[in-house]
């Protein structure tokens, strides 16, 4: 059988990184996030006799080495559930730039744990699929359910999955994505979680996780836009802090991000309410309500720095298409 589904990016509110158990991808902490309306992958699997390995072909260019491997390794997983041993041929689009930071890991595994699931025979639930796309890539299990979505810690890989907390049409809360760089990030996010301990203030951040989390999920039942967007704003500056205080250090920013950061601000001060939060890229997700997102747009139209807007509403989990 020949499977397309689709699958939406996310972005992070709360974020995740670093792992307790790397083979098994379990995060040191709970993260939440929204999944994205305007940045999605659409991924076709399909399973043949006549085919003698795995092909994989992403955005146009069939893929080798680490990166088709991770692949192959995720089409594994999935036969050796649905006791499948043919071969498959994976097609895969991105309608955004990837290895930017805005999550094309995330999206990418999420397509491909229904496509693939699916072609193989398997019909499985909600959670069966966070739990196994969270193998392919720890951010891709929060694309599978919809809207608002939160991701638990865990103790178990079957205990370590994404669950919505609530619907797309909750709360009209925009991402707007301004593109300043498209270039593929040096370090993946992937290594940056393996060295994120080495930062003097891990231990604080994963200290105080908890407790945030349960403050941005008050925040989003009372739809408090001003709690919500300050926590959103501190846990990006926080990561960020860990990642450039790692060793080696990471820097995901660039001078625009920076740039961005401060226009972000001096908006809010003349009374834009919005808060940007940054991925593992240096692009900014600016996170503001629906109604402001025209003035916003307009605003970045006049920093040199962006190349591009993408203006993101809250968004559906994986389907087939
Ligand atoms: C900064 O999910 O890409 O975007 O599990 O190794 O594939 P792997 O990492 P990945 O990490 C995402 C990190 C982040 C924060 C987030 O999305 O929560």
């Amino acid at each position: 059988m020949k499977i397309t589904a689709k699958a939406p990016a996310n972005i992070a509110f709360i974020k995740y990184w670093g792992k307790k158990d790397e083979k098994l991808r379990l995060p040191a902490n709970g993260s939440i996030s929204m999944n994205l309306s305007e940045v999605f992958t659409t991924t076709t699997v399909e399973f043949d006799n006549k085919l003698k390995n795995d092909t994989v072909k992403i955005d146009g260019r069939y893929v080798k080495d680490r990166e088709k491997l991770r692949v192959v390794n995720h089409l594994e997983r999935i036969r050796k559930i649905a006791k499948v041993k043919k071969r498959a041929r994976v097609e895969s689009k991105n309608n955004f730039p990837r290895g930017t930071g805005i999550a094309s890991s995330a999206s990418g595994f999420a397509a491909l744990t229904l496509a693939a699931s699916k072609a193989a025979g398997l019909n499985l639930s909600e959670k069966e699929l966070s739990v196994l796309a969270r193998m392919g890539s720890g951010s891709a299990c929060r694309s599978i359910p919809d809207g608002f979505v939160e991701w638990k810690i865990g103790n178990t890989s079957g205990s370590s999955y994404a669950h919505s907390l609530h619907p797309a049409n909750y709360w009209s809360v925009c991402d707007v994505v301004a593109i300043v760089g498209e270039k593929k990030k040096e370090v993946s996010s992937t290594r940056g979680h393996t060295i994120a301990n080495s930062s003097p203030f891990y231990k604080t951040r994963i200290s105080g996780m908890r407790e945030k989390v349960s403050g941005l999920k008050k925040a989003l039942k009372n739809k408090d836009f001003t709690k919500f967007g300050e926590i959103v704003e501190e846990d990006a500056i926080n990561m960020h802090a860990v990642m450039m205080t790692s060793s080696p250090p990471l820097f995901y920013w660039s001078p625009e991000t920076i740039e961005l950061s401060l226009e972000v601000k001096s908006w809010r001060h003349k009374g834009i309410e919005c808060y940007f939060t940054i991925d593992a890229g240096p692009n900014m997700h600016i996170i503001c309500k629906e109604r402001d997102v025209l003035r916003i747009n307009r605003k970045l139209k006049n920093v040199k720095a962006v190349r591009r807007v993408i203006i993101n509403k809250s968004a559906i989990g994986v389907r087939v298409v």
